[in-house]
């Protein structure tokens, strides 16, 4: 989704907010552009395409300031061109404005200022929002500041947004609402962006703007923080614990590599603390502190979207086995415009990455509103989801870059697996050896991971068949179900290569009349309860000449000699068994979609973070 950065203080802004632009190319864009004022100009360029096209269109022009807003931006309104690209003037040129969301109104708004004699040179919702200020500013004879708040007021819909001013070369004014905004505090120098990631290598001091609120950024001045009514608020700075190590690449040619080989640390880091294999013991300090919560739920409902969707499917397997508690796992985009019945007894877990997905939090404000208990999973520490809800768990995975997401799932995948043995031990509805036995596990699955990576090159090798294939099939049961679907998912979003997961059972209600000699289908066969039924599932593929690639355990004898590739895994209790095989795929997607020549890192039509709806 768009970038927002922006700089005022002794500085040349260029350099900064390129550098800025870059480090959130992660969340994918189609055009990029910078607004700086230098003396008594306001420059505006921008360019379609990468933010490196945006630095070549800039080399001979005047890139000096020390004051300056920069944007990627993701189309929403009107194609991705260059007029449509952010920062947009208003019609006198005195403003600059750079917008993240989607202003729902822009049509009405549009005509009215189009009857005022304001015209419009792009098609966005952004430049109808810079027109507003202005045409509210000239109207009203009012500063910048409150002819911002004034046109705020009559904006529906989701925005970040920073503006500057030509004559008023010492002032940047940044607001949001329902789209992430962080101001950094340096010495005697301002930041703003859209998240952390372009402002760490200058500050760890920040201060997260709510929904609603507007920043006022005086050059050498603390900014000062107003709602929508001028109400001035307290500053509360917030200290950062990234690194921007943990930014870099680290060697490796893309960040989603770099990420699938970090998982043997990031489920490390992630049970860190909460579990105690000596003492038989895992607690969240999030379910501690509710227990009650969790031991009263009529219901657990899970809310999500993509990836962590496909985690939330593994928390419905591992809840109901464990804790006997009901789930639902639902869609946050489909949830949030149901009727959904929702209890105040109920249990509702939200899973994000980000933070920020705007369905999710809708669903949140939502499942709040009629009364339900609220958990978080988040990865991004200090995001809006954790903000919005009643109580939850981090990740603790650190940045995660590559669209395609991968260490955050089994972290996601992790938090959940030991909510439900800590619910589970809470309610005494697991047994004991059990419970002790899936803990010890527990404490071998980053080892077994690392085993799996050291196939890499085998991996590689595979993937080389497999570039040829227009479809793939990913199938699976239990707990290998979601890890079908990710598979999938991780597969068509970085290859471009079309793929769905089943349920292996499914397969003769409909999907068995794809199968020919051309399709790949790989198949999730580890040891389980379900293992004999997927062999039938195996045969039934084979049967009509399907291609099999299949995960299996190591000494598997019985799959191994009817598929045509197999990929080892170890062995492990079969609530674990998604944090292994799906460690396997991932690889397979990520050489697929290299080999293929695609841009892992940032595929096409895709944004890491979702902030609009
Ligand atoms: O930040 P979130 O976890 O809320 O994001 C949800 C999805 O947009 C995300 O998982 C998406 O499906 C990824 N590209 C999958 O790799």
């Amino acid at each position: 989704m768009c970038g927002i950065v922006g700089y005022i203080g002794n500085q040349d802004a260029y350099p900064i907010l390129i550098k800025g632009l870059h480090r959130l190319e992660y969340r994918g864009y189609d055009s990029a552009g910078v607004a700086l004022i230098d003396g008594d100009q306001l420059n505006i360029y921008k360019a379609k395409g990468k933010v490196s096209d945006l630095e070549e269109s800039c080399t001979s022009k005047n890139i000096a300031g020390t004051i300056g807003i920069a944007h990627t931006r993701w189309a929403t309104h009107g194609e991705p061109n260059h007029i449509n690209a952010h920062p947009h003037y208003s019609q006198s040129a005195d403003l600059a404005l750079i917008h993240n969301g989607i202003i729902e109104n822009y049509a009405v708004l549009k005509e009215g200022l189009k009857q005022k004699g304001y015209t419009f040179q792009s098609q966005t919702d952004t430049e109808v929002l810079v027109q507003l200020i202005e045409y509210v500013k000239t109207s009203n004879k009012t500063d910048i500041s409150t002819a911002v708040q004034l046109a705020l007021k009559q904006v529906v819909g989701a925005y970040a947004i920073a503006v500057v001013e030509k004559s008023n070369p010492d002032l940047i004014i940044a607001a949001r609402k329902s789209s992430p905004l962080v101001v950094g505090i340096g010495e005697n120098e301002y930041f703003i962006a859209s998240d952390a990631s372009p402002i760490i290598e200058y500050t760890n001091k920040v201060i997260y703007l709510e929904d609603e609120e507007i920043a006022i950024i005086r050059r050498q001045e603390p900014p000062k923080i107003v709602n929508l009514n001028n109400v001035p608020k307290t500053l509360q700075i917030t200290q950062l614990e990234m690194s921007l190590s943990e930014l870099e690449k680290g060697g490796y040619p893309h960040f989603m590599l770099k990420e699938i080989f970090e998982q043997t640390r990031t489920l490390r880091d992630c049970m860190r603390g909460r579990i105690n294999i000596d003492n038989n013991h895992v607690a969240l300090s999030g379910i501690i502190d509710n227990k009650d919560k969790f031991l009263n739920a009529r219901r657990i409902l899970i809310l999500a979207c993509g990836t962590s969707w496909h985690a939330g499917l593994i928390g419905e397997y591992l809840f109901e086995e464990f804790c006997r508690i009901p789930v639902e796992v639902e869609y946050s985009s489909e949830f949030r415009y149901r009727k959904p019945v929702i209890y105040p007894d109920d249990v509702v877990i939200a899973i994000s990455q980000s933070g920020e997905t705007a369905d999710t939090l809708a669903a949140i404000e939502l499942a709040k509103n009629a009364g339900a208990f609220v958990y978080g999973i988040c990865n991004v520490v200090g995001s809006s989801i954790p903000r919005h809800t009643h109580s939850g768990s981090y990740t603790h995975v650190g940045p995660e870059i590559g669209v395609a997401s991968t260490k955050a799932f089994t972290a996601q995948t992790l938090v959940l697996i030991m909510m439900a043995l800590n619910i589970g031990k809470e309610k005494k509805t697991i047994p004991q050896k059990q419970f002790e036995k899936i803990l010890l596990e527990l404490d071998k699955i980053p080892d077994k991971i690392e085993m799996i990576l050291e196939q890499n090159s085998k991996i590689e090798d595979l993937s080389k068949i497999f570039t040829y294939a227009h479809n793939f099939i990913y199938m699976g049961r239990g707990y290998s179900f979601p890890i079908a679907l990710e598979g999938a998912l991780k597969l068509k979003e970085i290859s471009y290569i079309h793929a769905e997961g089943y349920p292996a059972a499914e397969m003769k209600h409909g999907p068995i009349a794809l199968i020919d000699n051309e399709m790949p289908v790989v198949v999730i066969a580890t040891n389980g309860h379900t293992y004999d039924k997927t062999i039938s599932n195996i045969q039934e593929i084979k049967a009509r000449k399907g291609r099999i690639l299949a995960i299996v355990n190591k000494y598997d004898d019985k799959v191994k000699n009817m598929a045509d590739y197999v990929i080892e895994i170890p062995d492990t209790e079969e609530c674990l068994g998604p944090l292994l095989s799906i460690i396997p795929l991932q690889l397979l997607s990520y050489h697929i979609a290299v080999k293929k020549g695609r841009n892992v890192d940032m595929p096409r039509n895709l944004a890491k973070s979702v902030t609009v709806e």
